[in-house]
C-alpha cells in the first residue's frame, strides 16, 4: 500500500525517539504491575503472611527507588508501608490510601489463568488484586513518579499509605493513625478503591456502606445422629436454621429485624434526581454481568438506590451436614452461617448487631441451642462532594478524562475511611477505577490498561489541582 501523508505521519512517529520512550516506559510499567500482582498477598489467611510481607518490602524498595523515603511500619498483622516526599511549609498536604492485600483466590478451577500469574489480553490484566487495590494504587504511584520524574518534585506534602489488612477490616490502622497522629497530619485523603459508574466516565463517590458481621450455629444433639435411630426424637439443626435465616426477610425484601430500619437516613431528593439521571441502565448492565434471571431486592427503590443507600442482610456462607458424595442418614449435631450486614447513614453498626442478636434468640425455632459469635464492624461513610476539595478533584478528573464527572454513592465498604475523619480529623475522597465488571473478589478479576494510563493521568492532575488551589 502506497503511504498516504496520514500514514507516512503515523510511521514517522511510530519510529521517533519520544515513542520509542513512551513504549519503553510502558512496558517498565506493565513489568512493575505484573511483579506487584505475582505476591499472592491474601490477608485472611495465615499461610501467606510471608508473601504480605514480600510485598510490602517490594513496594517499599518501588516508593524509594522514585524518589520518596519509604519505610514498613510493623503492626499487630501484616505490615503497613509509609512513604512520603520532604514536606515544605505553606503547601497542602494529601494523603493517599490503598491496600496491598487481597481476597482469597478461590474457587481457583473457575480462574481462566491462574489468579497470580497475571496475562494480558486484549489490554485487560487479569490476576487477583488487579483492580482491587494494586492496578489502582500502583497508577497513583506510577502518577507520582512521572511527576517527580518530570518537575523534581510533588507539588504538594504526601503521605501515601498502603495497608495490608483492608480485605479483613483493617484491624491494625486505628492503632497506626492513632500512633502517628501528628506525623500524619494532612488536609485531605485520596483513596482509588472504590467504582466508576461505566468504563470512561470519571466518579466521585461521596459515600459508602458501612458493614457488620457474625458467625451463627445452631446445635441439636452432641454428635452427628442415626437419622432412623433419632429422627423425629430431636430437633434436625438444619432445619433448624433454614427456618431461623428465612425470618430474616419478608416476602418483598424487606429486613424484618425489628428496629433495623430506625436510624436509616432517608435519601435526599437531589439524590434520588441526579442518580436517575447517570449516563447508565444499571438494571440492565447488572443483569449482563451477573446473568441473574431477574433483579430481586427491597420494594419502593431503584437498583441503585437499594445499592447505595439501602441496608441489607446477607447469608454468605452456611454449612452442615454430609455434603459429600451419595447419600447419608444423619441428623447432624450442628449448623453454621455466616451473615454480613451493609450499614448505611445513620446506623449504628453495634446497635445493629444487638438487635440482630434479639432477633435469632426471640425466633429460635424449638429443640436447638443458639451461639452467635460477633465479626468485624466497619462505618459507613457520607461526605460533601462540594467541599472546595471536592470540586478541585472533580475539576481535576474533568481534566483527566475529558467528561463530566458523575457523584454516586458506593455500595462497597472501606471500613477506615471513616477513622481518617475521627482520628485524623479531615474528609476523603473517593476517586475509583474500577469497572462494574471488573470481578473484584471473584475468580476472573480484571483491570485494563486503559485505567492504569488513567489512573496516572488523574493522579497527576489532582495533585497539581490540589497544590495550585493553595496558591490562589
Ligand atoms: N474495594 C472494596 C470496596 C468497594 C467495592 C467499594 C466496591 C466500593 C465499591 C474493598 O476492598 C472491599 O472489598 N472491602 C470490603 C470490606 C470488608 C471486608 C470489611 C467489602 O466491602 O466487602
Ligand atoms: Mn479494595
Amino acid at each position: 500500500m502506497a503511504p498516504t501523508a496520514e500514514t507516512d505521519c503515523v510511521t514517522r512517529w511510530l519510529f521517533s525517539p519520544e515513542a520509542a520512550l513512551l513504549f519503553a516506559m510502558r512496558d517498565s510499567y506493565l513489568d512493575e504491575f505484573f511483579t506487584f500482582l505475582r505476591f499472592a498477598s491474601v490477608s485472611t489467611d495465615a499461610a501467606y503472611k510471608g508473601k504480605l510481607v514480600e510485598c510490602a518490602n517490594w513496594l517499599a524498595e518501588k516508593l524509594n527507588k522514585i524518589g520518596l523515603e519509604a519505610q514498613l511500619v510493623a503492626t499487630p498483622g501484616h505490615p503497613v508501608v509509609w512513604a512520603k516526599n520532604k514536606h515544605q511549609p505553606g503547601r497542602k498536604t494529601v494523603m493517599i490510601y490503598g491496600h496491598y492485600d487481597v481476597q482469597p483466590p478461590d474457587p481457583l478451577e473457575l480462574w481462566e489463568s491462574p489468579p497470580f500469574e497475571p496475562v494480558l489480553k486484549n489490554d485487560y490484566v487479569f490476576a487477583r488484586g488487579s483492580t482491587d487495590n494494586k492496578g489502582q494504587i500502583l497508577s497513583h504511584i506510577l502518577g507520582i513518579q512521572e511527576t517527580i520524574a518530570e518537575k523534581g518534585e510533588l507539588p504538594v506534602n504526601l503521605h501515601l499509605i498502603v495497608e495490608g489488612e483492608e480485605e479483613i477490616g483493617s484491624g491494625s490502622l486505628p492503632g497506626f493513625l492513632q500512633k502517628n497522629r501528628e506525623s500524619l497530619g494532612c488536609d485531605v485523603v485520596v483513596v482509588s478503591d472504590t467504582g466508576m459508574v461505566a468504563r470512561g466516565i470519571p466518579t466521585l463517590s461521596y459515600g459508602l456502606r458501612g458493614v457488620t458481621a457474625c458467625e451463627v450455629k445452631v446445635t441439636a444433639a452432641q454428635m452427628d445422629l442415626h437419622s432412623g435411630v433419632f429422627g423425629g426424637a430431636v430437633a434436625n439443626p438444619i432445619t433448624a436454621l433454614a427456618r431461623l435465616l428465612a425470618t430474616l426477610h419478608d416476602d418483598d425484601g424487606q429486613i424484618a429485624i425489628q428496629g433495623f430500619y430506625n436510624d436509616v437516613k432517608p435519601l435526599e431528593d437531589w439524590e434520588r434526581e441526579a442518580w436517575r439521571k447517570l449516563p447508565i441502565d444499571a438494571d440492565k448492565m447488572i443483569l449482563d454481568e451477573t446473568q441473574a434471571p431477574e433483579l430481586f431486592g427491597e420494594k419502593g427503590y431503584s437498583t441503585l438506590e437499594r445499592l447505595w443507600a439501602r441496608p441489607t442482610a446477607e447469608i454468605n456462607g452456611i454449612g452442615g451436614g454430609y455434603q459429600g458424595q451419595g447419600t447419608k442418614t444423619v441428623i447432624a449435631s450442628h449448623a453454621m452461617a455466616k451473615l454480613t450486614f451493609r450499614l448505611v447513614p445513620n446506623q449504628d453498626g453495634e446497635k445493629i448487631l444487638q438487635l440482630v442478636h434479639n432477633h435469632l434468640e426471640k425466633h429460635l425455632p424449638p429443640g436447638v441451642t443458639l451461639e452467635i459469635i460477633d465479626g468485624h464492624s466497619g462505618p459507613w461513610y457520607l461526605t460533601d462532594p462540594h467541599s472546595a476539595f471536592g470540586e478541585a478533584v472533580q475539576r481535576a478528573l474533568k481534566e483527566a478524562f475529558g467528561k463530566e464527572v458523575a457523584l454516586i454513592r458506593e455500595g462497597g465498604s472501606i471500613p477506615i475511611v471513616s477513622q481518617f475523619r475521627d482520628i485524623l480529623g479531615v474528609e476523603t475522597l473517593l476517586l475509583g477505577l474500577a469497572l462494574h465488571d471488573c470481578r473484584a473478589h471473584s475468580p476472573n478479576e480484571n483491570f485494563p490498561l486503559e485505567n492504569l494510563e488513567n489512573g496516572i493521568r488523574m493522579n497527576k492532575a489532582i495533585l497539581e489541582e490540589i497544590g495550585s488551589a493553595q496558591r490562589e
